[in-house]
């Protein structure tokens, strides 16, 4: 394959595993991108779930600008920086966990959940109680342990063997979780939202029925929040309209709004089981992205900032509903919570995210045929009406 020259003179040889990579962005302007020929894209992707406070936000720009006049970016773990501390209080008071760990992606805060959560089982259950149970529809990470635990044959069958002690159950069966073996079972992870999944929210009920059965039968419940996490559902997490403690929280995309980070929130029983040397990172929680992520963070948990999230929401759901009744234009469901939507398509979606670029929308798929739409929490009720705009122009 020759390399692909689109890109004003420089071959494009990154690795090819992501398709087309037109347009070239070269500027972020709050929901908007800008290619090299000035054109303006309305962002409804937020990098997948990451810039929830929109390109160029004024709170990251003073945080990334704190860390530069200290000189202070990387120290390693080796060493405390009141960033990490900082963040890791605030992180464990909103979620009501103890403990903090920061890596650098959502695959390795799932990664390390699973570690963790093995440490914790062995220190019960012995050596036999190393399966970790994921839901059917699940998208977990393609890191070894993570792609163990994502249900998508595609990405799993290339690479076999995988991860052992990987089991699925179906979330809509209320009888799978009884022929699971507890003695064997370290822990279930779940998504609130499946995200690539197609957009699947949990019901309240399915969550409390996960975490009782979990509580009753000495196995833990880690919650994947990294796409659903953070604001997107109007509360700062996803599992909070359940009322339900989750035992290990995994967070990424929107934490550091842009520079990579992931975190991993334990309760205090996990993190007892946790010896020093059991796992580590050279750059997870460095003091810029650390900062970074509290701006965000801090921002994002401020009451009134949650609601206008929920208002958002509730107000691009009723644009969405209302094309959806508009037929006929191929829309079978609309799925999602806060400003994470999914559209479910009689047909594929491929061709509708085509389109919708083609005239100035960015919009990302989530499996065959499902539109997701991600746009930033700050995002206006103009930008919401002419998004919709471009998507129903898009369905045709
Ligand atoms: C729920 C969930 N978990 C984990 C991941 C993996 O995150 P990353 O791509 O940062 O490794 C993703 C990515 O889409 C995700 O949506």
């Amino acid at each position: 394959m020759s390399p692909d020259d689109n890109s004003a003179g420089t071959p494009d040889v990154r690795l090819d595993v992501y398709g087309p990579a037109d347009p070239v962005f070269v500027e972020g302007d709050g929901s908007y991108l800008v290619d090299e020929a000035g054109r303006r894209y309305l962002d409804f992707t937020s990098g997948i779930a990451v810039t929830a406070l929109g390109h160029g936000s004024p709170e990251i720009r003073r945080a990334v600008e704190a860390a530069l006049d200290a000189g202070l970016i990387h120290t390693s773990n080796l060493y405390r920086t009141r960033p990490a501390q900082r963040l890791a209080a605030l992180l464990t008071r909103e979620s009501g966990l103890d403990r903090a760990f920061f890596c650098n992606s959502g695959g390795e805060a799932v990664e390390a959940s699973i570690k963790f959560a093995r440490r914790w089982a062995r220190s019960v259950g012995g050596e036999e109680k190393h399966e970790i149970v994921a839901l059917r529809g699940s998208f977990h990470g393609r890191l070894f342990g993570s792609l163990a635990l994502t249900d998508r044959p595609a990405y799993q069958d290339p690479f076999r063997p995988l991860m052992p002690g990987a089991r699925f159950v179906d979330p809509q069966d209320s009888d799978a979780l009884a022929g699971l073996a507890p003695e064997r079972t370290a822990a279930i992870i779940a998504e609130p939202i499946q995200g690539e999944g197609g957009v699947r929210p949990l019901s309240d009920d399915t969550l409390r029925r996960l975490r009782s059965w979990t509580r009753e039968n000495d196995v833990l419940l880690i919650l994947d929040e990294v796409q659903c996490g953070l604001g997107r559902t109007g509360e700062i997490f996803a599992h909070q309209s359940a009322q339900v403690r989750p035992d290990l929280l995994a967070l990424a995309k929107p934490l550091a709004g842009g520079l990579p980070m992931g975190a991993v929130l334990l309760s205090q029983e996990v993190a007892d089981t946790i010896r020093r040397g059991d796992h580590g990172t050279t750059f997870g929680g460095g003091p810029l992205v650390a900062g970074v992520a509290h701006a965000v963070v801090s921002t994002i948990a401020d009451p009134g900032f949650l609601s206008q999230v929920r208002e958002k929401g509730a107000y691009l759901l009723k644009l969405l509903e209302a094309l959806r009744d508009d037929e006929p234009n191929g829309i079978t469901e609309i799925r999602g919570r806060g400003l994470m939507w999914g559209v479910q398509l009689a047909g594929e979606s491929g061709p509708v995210v085509e389109q919708a670029l083609e005239k100035g929308l960015l919009l990302v798929g989530a499996g065959p045929d499902v539109v997701r739409l991600l746009p930033p929490l700050t995002v206006t009720q103009p930008e919401m009406d002419h998004a919709v705009e471009i998507l129903a122009e898009s369905l045709g």
